[in-house]
């Protein structure tokens, strides 16, 4: 039996879905366990493509069961779209294939109106958010007046908390931001609606994950977002609301910390951000189209063009030392070939003076200026390689540069959006 975490060592989008994808196969349960449909992963089978934001990235795999944990924010809309989406696919035959924690907290209508409300008035500072309710969701959870997926399963009780909650929401966004208030009947009926929709696949998750961990099998943890969207460890505060790094996997889903054997950072082979925020290796001019264009880097959740850059070898190791990975995968790296050069950041200077640790501070990190070592760029098509050997000299150079700054051994590569575009150097679920 083996736990691996798989998590993103940027701000998001380093591939995560496309990975998880390729790993479910060898793992019986694959679970996500923070954050929301603020998450799009993408995977790519046979040609095909899913987008998918709530439901784990095991789903095509027709023998993987995958869990909704109590550390996500769950929008039913959003989950039930998905779910008819892969039920009328034939994908989704069984509806214990999706489990979902009744501790989840709901996003409801009232979180993504404030979310859209705050980001408007905020303007030039704004964070770039989704707009999908993400923070509004978990401030209800923290501030202990949410309502969560279990809640839906009892119209009575659902009444009152809806009632309860939207008589300030509702002075919030009308008095405050001068928004649009929402109706509450109609909130009413669809809450009980989802109730009744989402019943077969409302599950105690942690005793699953428990069974299986009894039994001996392999669990595979899908993070969403990146490492610098941690809300303690990230650029805050653009950021996410949620702890993305390997450790909230134990809170998140249930697990002890003694029982994670590993965990993965996913990289992208440069680095993408999608919102406001710091980015030190960011190529603002005709360098970042050009990547813009050569990865396809618009968003799979809102379509907005990610902002695109070099590679950061401090971000790297910063992520690898707050998540403790065992293994990178390293991904799109088919995207930097026809490059002449290719760079990767190794230090900053900031405020005169040379670092090699990612700053604490915003301001520091806004000032913070790269100082790149210049590799060699490599020709060719790398989306048939399906070994290490049988990729261009220079891209393996480059691979093992990164391994050595990194610290941590690359045993993932991928070459590819599709499924079977992948390099693996080693087995991931080894014990
Ligand atoms: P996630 O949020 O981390 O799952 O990543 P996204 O799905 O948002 O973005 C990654 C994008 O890159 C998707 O469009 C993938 O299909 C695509 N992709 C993933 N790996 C590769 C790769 O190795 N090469 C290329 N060219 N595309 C890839
Ligand atoms: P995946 O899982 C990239 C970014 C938003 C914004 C900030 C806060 O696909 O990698 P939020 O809506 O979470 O309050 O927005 O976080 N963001 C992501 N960026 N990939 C994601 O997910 C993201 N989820 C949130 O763009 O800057
Ligand atoms: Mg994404």
């Amino acid at each position: 039996m083996t736990t691996l975490i798989a998590v993103g060592a940027q701000w998001g989008d380093e591939g995560k879905g496309k990975i998880v994808d390729w790993l479910a196969p060898k793992a019986e349960l694959v679970v996500r366990f923070h954050g929301g449909n603020n998450a799009g992963h993408t995977l790519v089978v046979d040609g095909e493509q899913t987008v998918l934001h709530v439901v784990p990235a095991g789903v095509l795999d027709p023998k993987t069961v995958n869990l909704i944990g109590p550390g996500v924010v769950v929008d039913p809309d959003i989950l039930l779209e998905e779910l008819d989406a892969l039920t009328e696919r034939g994908v989704l035959r069984d509806p214990s294939r999706v489990r979902v924690s009744g501790r989840a907290h709901v996003i409801l209508e009232w979180h993504r109106s404030l979310d859209k409300a705050r980001e408007e008035l905020a303007k030039g500072r704004a964070i770039g958010t989704t707009g999908r309710g993400i923070g509004p969701a978990y401030e209800d959870k923290v501030t202990r007046r949410g309502i969560r997926v279990a809640d839906l399963l009892d119209p009575a009780g659902l009444r009152e908390a809806i009632d309860r909650l939207a008589e300030q929401k509702n002075f919030e966004l009308t008095e405050y931001y001068k928004w649009q208030p929402v109706d509450v009947d109609a909130i009413h009926r669809r809450a009980v609606e989802w109730g009744r929709r989402l019943e077969p696949y409302v599950d105690h998750t942690e005793r699953t994950l428990e069974r299986a961990l009894r039994d001996g099998r392999n669990v595979l943890f899908e993070g969403a977002q990146g490492n610098f969207l941690d809300i303690d460890h990230g650029t805050y505060p653009y950021v996410t609301s949620s702890n993305c790094v390997a450790g909230a996997v134990c809170a998140g889903a249930g697990i002890g910390p003694t029982r994670i054997d590993r965990v993965l950072g996913i990289t992208k082979a440069y680095t993408t951000r999608v919102g406001g925020g710091p980015f030190p290796t960011e190529e603002k001019g005709e360098r970042g189209e050009e990547l813009r264009r050569l990865g396809g880097e618009f968003g799979a959740t809102t379509g907005r063009p990610r902002r695109c850059g070099w590679l950061d070898a401090v971000m790297l190791r910063e992520a690898a030392t707050v998540n403790g990975y065992t293994a990178l995968a390293v991904n799109k790296l088919d995207v930097l070939s026809e490059l002449d050069e290719v760079l990767i950041a190794t230090a900053y200077t900031v405020d005169g003076k040379r670092t090699e640790e990612f700053p604490m501070t915003l301001g520091e990190i806004e000032r913070a200026v790269p100082i790149y070592e210049s590799h060699p760029g490599w020709t060719g098509d790398l989306t048939g390689c399906r070994r290490f050997e049988d990729l261009p000299q220079t891209a393996r150079d480059y691979v093992d540069r990164v391994q050595a700054l990194a610290g941590v051994p690359v045993e993932l590569i991928s070459v590819g959006p599709g499924r079977d575009e992948t390099i693996s150097r080693t087995e991931p679920f080894r014990a």
